[in-house]
């Protein structure tokens, strides 16, 4: 995602010593609210649990949500987990003195059973097969608690129906398919249906909408640091097949929720109620 992480500070020297996932807490909309109502999510599962409680921080980043969440919570068994080098060894100098633990191998290693799975600002980023696995190591009665910056809607009647009625989400270079007859067309002759193009079409409109809400924001607040970073992830992100940065809606989410069986339990959106366009970041949470 383009926030909490920055992705290439070497471009920017003047940034690299920044802590991006703090600047985001100042510069950028929506991520305050997220680490407030995700810190309290985690205290009532702790509660209706009554039991001592481990958390899996599932691409905890460099651990700025987590270091606050342990001391928040210190009753919990928190692992945070996290597979790229040189954000581990962030992770590693801002947890250290911390009871938390580290996991710096993929998610998909890890094996023991979990009551909690945070997926906090991670979601867009982890390999398609990470909520099957997060499924298979969630206890019966534990929840996945998935927090994350969407695109603000941008499906009509139509895409949401095609959407909420999907066998399957294909991510075909970008574009959305939805049935075993698109893949098949698309694998056999790379065909898009028109009406992938025009969800996508809608998609990058939405988009720009948000992006420019959100390094304005940044700008007023004064935190260029995330004003580039933010310019880096709308380049990114308007390339339909630039798969590290590529929100979707919110609906493509929930629908592959349901294929991979989880139920929904709640639904938050952190956004302005007032102005859908700016409805970005929603967090869920999942049961089995
Ligand atoms: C945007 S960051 C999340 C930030 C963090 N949760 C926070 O609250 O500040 C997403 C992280 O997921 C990590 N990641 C991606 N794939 C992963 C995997 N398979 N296993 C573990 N971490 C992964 C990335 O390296 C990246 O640092």
């Amino acid at each position: 995602m383009s926030v909490f992480v920055a992705e290439h500070p070497q471009i920017y020297v003047e940034f690299e010593e920044v802590d991006i996932a703090a600047q985001m807490r100042k510069g950028h909309p929506q991520i305050p609210e997220g680490d407030a109502y995700i810190t309290k999510l985690v205290k009532q599962h702790c509660q209706r649990l009554g039991r001592p409680v481990r958390v899996f921080d599932v691409g905890s980043g460099s651990g700025y949500f987590a270091s606050k969440l342990v001391t928040r919570i210190p009753e919990i068994e928190l692992i945070v987990n996290e597979d790229e080098p040189h954000v581990i060894s962030k992770l590693q100098r801002r947890l250290g003195n911390t009871s938390a633990k580290i996991f710096d191998r993929p998610f998909i290693e890890w094996k023991e059973p979990v009551d909690i799975i945070l997926s906090w600002g991670a979601h867009h980023h982890l390999p398609k097969n990470y909520l099957a696995h997060a499924k298979q190591v969630l206890r019966k009665d534990g929840v996945l608690i998935l927090g994350d910056e969407f695109c603000p809607d941008y499906c009509d009647a139509t895409h949401a129906a095609r959407i909420s009625s999907a066998e399957q989400i294909y991510i075909a270079n970008g574009y959305i398919l939805t049935n075993t007859a698109e893949v098949e067309a698309y694998q056999k002759e790379k065909y898009i249906p028109p009406i992938a193009h025009d969800l996508e079409r809608r998609r990058q409109q939405a988009l720009w909408i948000w992006y420019r809400y959100v390094v304005d924001y940044a700008m007023e607040r004064n935190c260029l640091a995330v004003v580039i970073d933010e310019l880096r992830a709308t380049h990114d992100d308007l390339i339909t097949n630039f798969g590290d940065e590529h929100k979707m809606s919110s609906l493509i989410a929930e629908q592959e929720f349901k294929l991979c069986g989880f139920q929904q339990l709640s639904k938050k959106s952190l956004g302005p109620v007032d102005a859908p366009q700016y409805q970005s970041f929603f967090v869920y949470e999942l049961g089995i």
